[in-house]
């Protein structure tokens, strides 16, 4: 195809120039084995002289190896005389890498990708508090297994509880949370409530009558991500997540005149729910606290308040 073809039909289009493209694509390429070349020259030369891994050998027996380290050890220890033992250490690093870390795994890994809104201090204190740069026993060269990796630096304590959500019980704090860097507060690799519809049915969030915070996506105004000592996650006693936004039913009767029992309060704390086997009575037994087809988030679809009555005192 003639250039000037090319031209017309990417006219209309506003498409950019074809022909660019090809000439940078070349001296990439031609850059790119340049470097190549070179730097496979160096490290044969100097491997031809010395095997780093007869003496360790260790280094790279797990059953994940960093490609890295099969590329060449002075690839990152360029600084190591190792023609002598101990070994002579050419620059201020440690282990004679040849700079610190980050920037050391930034000489081929893309820095733009462990860096965001929110970056892990983690990832600013080095990569190998949780990545092995040789080789390990654990997929992506974890240095231990993901369920316990998170509990290396943050004290396993803080996400138990007497409940816990089950994605923390196994672990899988990843699910939830970047490793490295994340768009979004707390390194969560979605805001709520989308981060929980993930894995929970958004159904049951949006009936007809939706209750305001759970509108507003703010789940963790009642629920601990991780675990609490309240029952289904909650931050406090039932009862008292709904009257620290509704403090006025406290002062006032509720459904009857005189007062309806609520499930605030020692004695009433020890009602069951005569619908639901195994709850508790608290405003949760009348009202949903997420969203409902019903006038005031009634939890029964019922069409008059009488009938809610009816739901638990037969006669
Ligand atoms: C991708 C970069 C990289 C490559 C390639 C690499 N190393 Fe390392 N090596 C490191 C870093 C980083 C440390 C420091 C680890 C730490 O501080 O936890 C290290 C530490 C070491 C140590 C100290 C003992 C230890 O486990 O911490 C030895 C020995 C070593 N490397 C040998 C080698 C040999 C031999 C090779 C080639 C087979 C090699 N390295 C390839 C990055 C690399
Ligand atoms: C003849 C055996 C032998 C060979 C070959 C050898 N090493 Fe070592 N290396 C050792 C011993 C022993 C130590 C531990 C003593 C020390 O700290 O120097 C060591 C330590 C190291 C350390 C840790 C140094 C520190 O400051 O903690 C690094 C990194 C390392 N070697 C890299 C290399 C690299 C890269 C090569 C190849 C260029 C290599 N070694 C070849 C025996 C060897
Ligand atoms: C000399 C180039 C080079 C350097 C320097 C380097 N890497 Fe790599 N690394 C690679 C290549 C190539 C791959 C395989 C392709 C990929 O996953 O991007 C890889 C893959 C990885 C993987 C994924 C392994 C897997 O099983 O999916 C991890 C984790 C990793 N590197 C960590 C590090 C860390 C930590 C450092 C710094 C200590 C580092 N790398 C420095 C070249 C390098
Ligand atoms: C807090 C622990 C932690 C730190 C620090 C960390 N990583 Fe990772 N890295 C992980 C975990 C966990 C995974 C696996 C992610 C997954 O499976 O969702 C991973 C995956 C990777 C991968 C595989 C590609 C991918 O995204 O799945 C590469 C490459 C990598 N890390 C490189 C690095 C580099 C380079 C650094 C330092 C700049 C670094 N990591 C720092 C925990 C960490
Ligand atoms: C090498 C140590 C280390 C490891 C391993 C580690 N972290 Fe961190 N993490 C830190 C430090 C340091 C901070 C900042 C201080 C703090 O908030 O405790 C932090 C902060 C965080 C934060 C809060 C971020 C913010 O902006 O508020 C989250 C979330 C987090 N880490 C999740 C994880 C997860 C998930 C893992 C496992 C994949 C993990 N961390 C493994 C050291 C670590
Ligand atoms: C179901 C999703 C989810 C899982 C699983 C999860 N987190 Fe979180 N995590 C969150 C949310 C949401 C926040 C923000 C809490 C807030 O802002 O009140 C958070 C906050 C954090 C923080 C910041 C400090 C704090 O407590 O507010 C750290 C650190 C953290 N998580 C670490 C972890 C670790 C480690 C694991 C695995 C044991 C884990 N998370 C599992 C959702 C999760
Ligand atoms: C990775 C999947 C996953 C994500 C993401 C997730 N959850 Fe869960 N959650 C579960 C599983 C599994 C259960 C237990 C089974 C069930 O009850 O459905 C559960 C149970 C719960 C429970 C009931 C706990 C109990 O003791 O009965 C609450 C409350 C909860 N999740 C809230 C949240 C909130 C809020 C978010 C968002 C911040 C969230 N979940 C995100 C998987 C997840
Ligand atoms: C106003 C406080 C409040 C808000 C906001 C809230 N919840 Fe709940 N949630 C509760 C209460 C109370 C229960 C217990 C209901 C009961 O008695 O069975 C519950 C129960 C749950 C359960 C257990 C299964 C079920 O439906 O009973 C899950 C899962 C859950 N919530 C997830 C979420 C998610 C996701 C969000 C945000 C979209 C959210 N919650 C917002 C108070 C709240
Ligand atoms: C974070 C604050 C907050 C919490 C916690 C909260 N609510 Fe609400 N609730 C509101 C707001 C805001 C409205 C709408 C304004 C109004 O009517 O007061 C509302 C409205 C209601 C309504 C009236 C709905 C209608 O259609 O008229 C009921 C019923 C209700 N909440 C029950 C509960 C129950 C039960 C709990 C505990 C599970 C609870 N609320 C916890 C903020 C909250
Ligand atoms: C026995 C069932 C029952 C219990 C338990 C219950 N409510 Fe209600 N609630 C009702 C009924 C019925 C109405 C409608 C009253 C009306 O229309 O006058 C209502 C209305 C409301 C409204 C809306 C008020 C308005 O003026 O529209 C709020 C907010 C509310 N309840 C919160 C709570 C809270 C918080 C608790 C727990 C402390 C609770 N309820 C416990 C049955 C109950
Ligand atoms: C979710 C179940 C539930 C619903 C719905 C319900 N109640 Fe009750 N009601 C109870 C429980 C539990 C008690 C306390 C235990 C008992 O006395 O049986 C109670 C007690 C009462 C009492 C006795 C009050 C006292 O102080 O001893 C009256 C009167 C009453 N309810 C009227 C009503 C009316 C009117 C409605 C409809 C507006 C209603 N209830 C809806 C569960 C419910």
């Amino acid at each position: 195809m003639k250039h000037d073809d090319a031209e017309k039909r990417g006219a209309g289009l506003n498409l950019p120039s074809v022909s660019v493209p090809k000439i940078s694509f070349r001296i990439v390429l031609k850059g790119f084995i340049f470097l190549f070349v070179l730097i496979m020259s160096a490290v044969v030369s100097y491997a031809a002289e010395i095997d780093c891994l007869a003496c360790h050998e260790a280094l790279t027996k797990e059953k994940f190896v960093h490609p890295a380290a099969l590329m060449g050890c002075l690839l990152c220890h360029s600084a190591i005389d190792a023609r002598e033992i101990p070994h002579k250490i050419n620059n201020t690093s440690a282990k004679g890498l040849s700079s610190e870390q980050p920037e050391l795994c930034f000489g081929c890994h893309d820095a733009s990708k462990f860096t965001g809104k929110t970056t892990h201090e983690a990832v600013r204190m080095g990569c190998t508090g949780c990545h092995n740069p040789h080789s390990s026993k654990n997929a992506k060269l974890l240095l231990s297994e993901q369920s316990e990796l998170c509990y290396t630096c943050h004290d396993k304590n803080t996400f138990a509880g007497r409940f816990m959500h089950v994605p923390v019980v196994i672990g899988m704090c990843t699910a939830c949370h970047a490793a490295h860097q994340s768009a979004n507060d707390r390194l969560l690799i979605k805001e709520p409530p989308d981060l929980c519809y993930t894995c929970h049915d958004a159904t049951d969030f949006r009936r007809k009558n939706v209750h305001a915070p759970v509108a507003a996506g703010l789940c963790l105004s009642c629920h601990d991500p991780h675990a609490s000592r309240y029952e289904i996650l909650l931050r406090k006693e039932p009862a008292d997540v709904c009257l620290d936004c509704h403090a006025e039913i406290r002062k006032q009767s509720h459904v009857v005149s005189g007062g309806h029992p609520l499930g605030i309060g020692k004695e009433d704390q020890k009602l069951d729910d005569p619908v639901r086997t195994g709850k508790r009575f608290y405003c949760g037994s009348c009202h949903s606290p997420h969203s409902s087809d019903s006038v005031k988030l009634f939890r029964y679809p019922v069409n008059t308040t009488f009938d809610l009555c009816l739901k638990c005192h037969n006669k």
